[in-house]
């Protein structure tokens, strides 16, 4: 799938996000190896610190559909803003699945264009339980 094509399906995703309290809504579009492509948007609590974002849900779905290939793209969007970049918690995330180098991050730049990057471009120092 082309990056357009998935911040597309992010688009979609973005529109489902259950933020009642930000009102800030996010869609992620996961591609794997396979050519699977998995769907997240945020989900908020009021008890507000247990709401989770669209990346990580995408990822907790591929997981749960028993996805085991490499995962290859990360689609992110919102309405609300351009570059909606992933937050700390999800870069952690993508490190943990990161299996290799060639994973990409993709959100959409200030002129709508897909902008790619990758895991270490986003987080540079990681945290390793095993270095
Ligand atoms: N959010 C995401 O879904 N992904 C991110 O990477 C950053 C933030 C959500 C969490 C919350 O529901 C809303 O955006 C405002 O912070």
């Amino acid at each position: 799938m082309t990056n357009e094509e998935l911040l597309k399906k992010a688009a979609e995703a973005a529109k489902n996000a259950y933020c009642p309290y930000s009102k800030f809504n996010v869609g992620a579009a996961i591609e794997y190896e396979s050519g699977n492509v998995y769907v997240g948007c945020n989900v908020e609590n009021g008890s507000y610190t247990v709401g989770i974002c669209a990346e990580r849900n995408a990822m907790s779905t591929a997981i749960a559909m028993g996805e085991k290939s490499r995962l290859m793209k990360v689609a992110i969007y919102s309405p609300n803003t351009k570059l909606c970049w992933p937050c700390g918690a999800c870069r952690q995330w993508f490190c943990e699945f990161e299996q290799g180098q060639g994973m990409k991050i993709i959100v959409e730049d200030k002129d709508g264009k897909p902008a790619e990057f990758t895991v270490d471009e986003l987080i540079p120092h990681r945290f390793e339980l095993i270095p």
